[in-house]
């Protein structure tokens, strides 16, 4: 079956699982932005968010796999994970997925620390003032940044596109900025499109090629469009794949580029 959901001169769906995809050729992308399921039991249609923690390591390591094979040699990778996490057993799934990243190949370069002031997913306090078990969670996720081989771009059309106050801001690994409202967005786990926006412009060249291997919503590909950038984005649920079809075509700052091309061939011939 052909996985492409949509295409057109700007951006790539792909109805697909990224653990299967042959869509996407080896050596074929600069930059990845995307937040994988946390397993913390979000009722997404097509994917069981509540699996034991070390298959959920092992899914996390098959999928980094493939991501790192997708990757140019200068290549890079931003990963959004929680810092922690206490539903269901205490993890450090932040240091974990870090480390199996390692494993698999990749090179750290940097965490961003994404304050998303979001206290109200507070779950529990434990022992509520009482020193006997309490819970602590802050209320952070990371955006861990890793590279294929190379931390120097060498790749690409070499023009940036940031301004000097964002170059600044950014550079400063904390970043503060509100979460996503999955109401209004209509997805059980968006990020709010500050976070690809800022990974896009500090990270890549204008003219370069995106890729969220879990696409969702679709806000990874609104930003790389709307940022000059060729965006791909893999999701395994047809409704989501349609979400954010229908979100890309409905941004009015995408409107004049959204004409379908019919070339529905892969990301190779990009
Ligand atoms: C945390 S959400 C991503 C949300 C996205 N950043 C946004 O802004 O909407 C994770 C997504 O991965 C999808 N997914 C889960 N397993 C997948 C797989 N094996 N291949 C592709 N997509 C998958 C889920 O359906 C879900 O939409």
């Amino acid at each position: 079956m052909d996985p492409i959901f949509y295409r057109d001169e700007r951006v790539m769906i792909l109805h697909d699982d990224i653990l299967t995809t042959r869509a996407i050729s080896e050596n074929s992308i600069d930059l990845i932005v995307t937040s994988p399921p946390y397993n913390v039991d979000i009722q997404y249609n097509s994917h069981q968010d509540d699996i034991s923690y070390p298959e959920y390591l092992e899914f996390t390591r098959l999928w980094l796999t493939r991501c790192f094979s997708f990757l140019k040699d200068d290549g890079r990778f931003c990963l959004n994970i929680p810092l922690d996490k206490n539903k269901g057993g205490q993890q450090s799934v932040g240091a974990d997925i870090t480390t199996l990243a390692k494993e698999v190949g990749f090179k750290y370069h940097a965490t961003i620390v994404w304050n998303e002031g979001n206290i109200s997913r507070r779950t529990a306090w434990g022992s509520w003032m009482s020193a006997s078990a309490p819970f602590v969670i802050a209320p952070v996720e990371l955006i861990v940044v890793l590279y294929k081989k190379r931390w120097r771009k060498t790749s690409g059309s070499g023009q940036s596109d940031i301004t000097r106050d964002e170059f600044m801001n950014w550079t400063n690994g904390l970043w503060t900025f509100s979460g996503e409202s999955k109401k209004k967005v209509g997805h059980p786990a968006p990020f709010p499109i500050e976070l690809p926006r800022r990974c896009i412009k500090l990270f890549s060249f204008v003219g370069d090629t995106v890729l969220d291997p879990f696409l969702g919503s679709g806000t990874t590909l609104i930003a790389a469009a709307m940022l000059n950038r060729f965006g791909i984005g893999v999701e395994i649920d047809a409704s989501y794949c349609e979400l954010a079809k229908r979100r890309i075509l409905s941004t009015p700052e995408l409107l004049q580029h959204t004409l379908p091309t019919g070339n529905l061939d892969a990301a190779q011939d990009h």
